[in-house]
């Protein structure tokens, strides 16, 4: 197929109608929908709300790469700026966004991001203790809850090196009030100030209250201590940057805002792609024994180290895999700030594209049986044989995701060292329903039982 010349559309004029029909499908539903039916770009008209789906792996090379300086990221990331994130990377644009990007690219390296392995394996040891009494209950979890908790006790010590057990749960906690806050704003249609004294809102300004003050305190600390003494974790690495050409120091507010987005980004996705590798791996035994195979051959029960890993290309094909059927980001969204022509089709200047890894990950002319699971197609040779934005989970471009070293380092870490002892297993009867709600979700979650590999 070739990417159509002009784009397909959809058009509702009147919003409530398309907004039934998309709680009816489910969001994640309503835009596949929207793709198979209207084709690879779909110009989506619902009353005064316009925007295009764009699919192809040209366009999302177009968008990110090629015609990258006439998109950015304006008032599509409005609400996530205003309740969330403030100017931290995920949210920020232009120049003070490049300015960002450079003082931190630095700690993402795969070789910076090599001093977190000990906090991976840590917790990977005390998930295994944990594992192992859930396994003698018998009773099941919800593994994307599950995962999360994990990854917010990662993310949290690699932030701020966090031991204490009640800060982080009350900080884990509070921000994800926060985050599940905006992802409720973003799908209501009617919106109520924040004075307006709902219980929603003022848990909200409760938890970002205490989020920002707990925050302010450790910045504070850490500003009392000699450089010396400062922890070697991301937030010493925030505060000690400096900007090349200046040589000015972060604000503490920009501080504030890039540890929330540091926190933001750098668990939930991590989480939700490590959740649905489980639920995979429990429906294919072929690959799930292949995967055993590879883990007992080179670490069996020990700690993996970053030459052991380079040695597990197949536990990484898994999660790659893993990704391309199960994006955590589902979507992401760039706004025109110039008028341009996407594939024959013009854009004026302040529209919105949804780009779509849930949607490019199926595509049938660069995925043979898209829907079926299979870690082969992340082998060098296939790898080197597709379109190159055919597989964007991380997004694309200079604004791709500046974690992806350390989400994969992490996963990696992570998922060899517990199947290696454990291989949970689908709960009987239970039906897995995708759903979108910021991130890629499920319905009614992913239950699973949490069994001994030897079971
Ligand atoms: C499986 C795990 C992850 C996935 C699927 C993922 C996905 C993404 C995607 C799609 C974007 C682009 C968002 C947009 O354009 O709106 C992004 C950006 C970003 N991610 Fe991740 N991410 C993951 C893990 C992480 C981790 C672990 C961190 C930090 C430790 C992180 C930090 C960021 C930041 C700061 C940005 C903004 C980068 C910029 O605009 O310069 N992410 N991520």
């Amino acid at each position: 197929m070739t990417v159509r010349s002009t784009a397909g559309a959809f058009r509702s004029p009147f919003y409530l109608k398309a907004a039934r029909r998309m709680s009816q499908k489910g969001l994640l539903n309503f835009f596949y929908d929207l793709w198979r039916e209207y084709g690879d770009l779909v110009r989506v008209e619902m009353g005064r709300n316009r925007f295009y789906l764009a699919v192809h792996p040209d366009h999302v090379q177009h968008l990110t790469v090629t015609h990258r300086a006439k998109y950015d990221k304006r008032a599509s990331y409005d609400d996530v700026r205003r309740f969330l994130l403030g100017n931290g990377l995920v949210t920020s644009t232009g120049d003070a966004w490049r300015r960002q990007r450079r003082l931190l690219s630095p700690y993402f390296t795969p070789r910076s991001i090599e001093q977190f392995l000990p906090i991976f394996i840590s917790e990977a040891q005390r998930t295994r203790k944990r594992w192992e009494q859930l396994a003698t209950r018998g009773e099941p979890v919800e593994m994307i809850n599950e995962m999360m908790q994990l990854t917010a006790r990662i993310i949290l010590r690699a932030l701020f090196s966090l031991t204490d057990e009640r800060e982080i749960c009350d900080t884990a906690h509070d921000v994800d009030y926060m985050i599940s806050f905006v992802a409720f704003v973003q799908m209501s249609p009617i919106r109520l100030p924040l004075w307006v004294p709902t219980s929603r809102n003022r848990t909200y300004l409760k938890a970002r209250a205490r989020t920002h003050a707990f925050v302010r305190k450790l910045i504070a600390q850490r500003r009392a201590m000699p450089v010396e003494d400062y922890p070697n974790d991301m937030l010493s690495k925030l505060l000690l940057a400096r900007d090349e050409e200046t040589g000015a120091p972060m604000s503490d507010d920009l501080v504030l805002d890039e540890a929330i987005t540091m926190y933001f980004a750098g668990h939930e996705t991590t989480a939700r792609g490590l959740a649905f590798a489980w639920y995979a791996l429990a429906g294919e035994p072929e690959v799930a024994a292949k995967l055993h195979d590879e883990i007992d051959r080179v670490i069996g029960d020990s700690d993996p180290t970053v030459e052991k890993l380079k040695e597990m290309p197949y536990t990484l094909q898994v999660l790659k895999e893993t990704l391309r059927l199960y994006p955590p980001a589902p979507f992401y969204a760039r706004d025109a700030v110039e008028d341009d022509v996407l594939t024959g089709e013009p854009i004026k200047a302040g529209t919105r594209i949804m780009l779509t890894p849930f949607c490019t990950h199926r595509h049938p002319d660069f995925w043979r049986e898209p829907l079926r699971y299979d870690p082969e197609r992340f082998s060098p040779e296939q790898e080197a044989a597709r379109h190159p934005y055919a597989f964007h989970p991380f997004a694309a471009g200079q604004r791709i995701c500046i974690g992806n070293n350390f989400s994969l380092l992490e996963m990696h870490v992570l998922l060899s060292m517990l199947a290696a002892q454990f291989a949970p297993r689908r709960q009987p009867g239970h039906q897995l329903e995708l759903e979108l709600f910021g991130t890629l979700g499920a319905r009614t979650g992913v239950w699973m039982h949490i069994v001994p590999r030897q079971a």
